[in-house]
């Protein structure tokens, strides 16, 4: 089955709008463009001849960008937005779903393809990859559990979340195994689904004392 069939994306595309974070070789890029998108971007932070070849077969454009960057504030509304096998590359899981949500215009979707830990807990976790111990790659930091995958994307603001590729051992083990996992959510047609988290802070969120050592025992700054 091809990655846009498993990761659940519509059949057609007639119309929409797509981007692709982590897009490497352009591949689902392609296929957007073939099911017929209005407009396809892809967007990584490295190149590679396999993504030059696609671009000179197929229509869409490619931006070289650091998601996390400045810059990145800058792009444009999608109606689709796509990211597979990125989660577990970035520092900062939950950053980067929200540059995903920037990305999204009001009554889109946010397509996440990651790595999930299977274990031994239904509570929301998020297992660690210090240096090279996952897949022997110092560049994968992360695997959330299904449950913690979730409750960030709620975070971010998602709405009618639902797994749309689900890893197919059990959803409980007694010691923590790695799958794969997609899910999509909706972006709310409205700014008031924005994470209560976000600023600004309010007064009750603070503690009075605060600056003054209230959080050491005895005071203690
Ligand atoms: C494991 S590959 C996945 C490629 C492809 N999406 C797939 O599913 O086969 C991860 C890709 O994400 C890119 N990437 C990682 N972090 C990124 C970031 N912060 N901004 C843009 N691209 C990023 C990497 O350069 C790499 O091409």
């Amino acid at each position: 089955m091809s990655q846009w069939t498993s990761h659940g994306l519509p059949e057609r595309m007639d119309g929409l709008s797509f981007v692709d974070v982590g897009c490497w070789e352009g591949d689902i890029c392609a296929e957007a463009v073939a099911r017929g998108a209005a407009s396809v971007l892809g967007i990584d932070y490295c190149t590679s001849p396999d993504l030059e070849r696609t671009l000179s077969t197929s229509s869409f454009d490619f931006i070289q960008l650091d998601l996390l960057s400045e810059k990145a504030l800058q792009l444009p509304e999608f109606d689709i937005v796509h990211s597979a096998g990125v989660l577990y590359h970035v520092e900062n899981p939950l950053s980067f779903l929200y540059r995903l949500r920037k990305l999204c215009r009001f009554g889109g979707s946010i397509y996440v393809e990651t790595t999930v830990a299977i274990g031994p807990t239904q509570e929301p976790v998020m297992l660690f990859h210090p240096r090279d111990s996952f897949d022997a790659n110092p560049s994968n930091w992360w695997s959330p559990n299904e449950p913690c995958l979730i409750a960030m994307i709620e975070e971010v603001g998602l709405l009618d979340i639902e797994v749309t590729s689900r890893p197919e051992c059990p959803s409980e083990t007694k010691d923590f195994t790695m799958s794969r996992i997609c899910v999509r959510g909706r972006v709310a047609n409205t700014p008031t689904s924005i994470s209560q988290k976000m600023l600004p802070r309010r007064p009750s969120y603070m503690p009075i004392a605060a600056g003054k050592g209230s959080r050491r025992p005895g005071g203690q700054p």
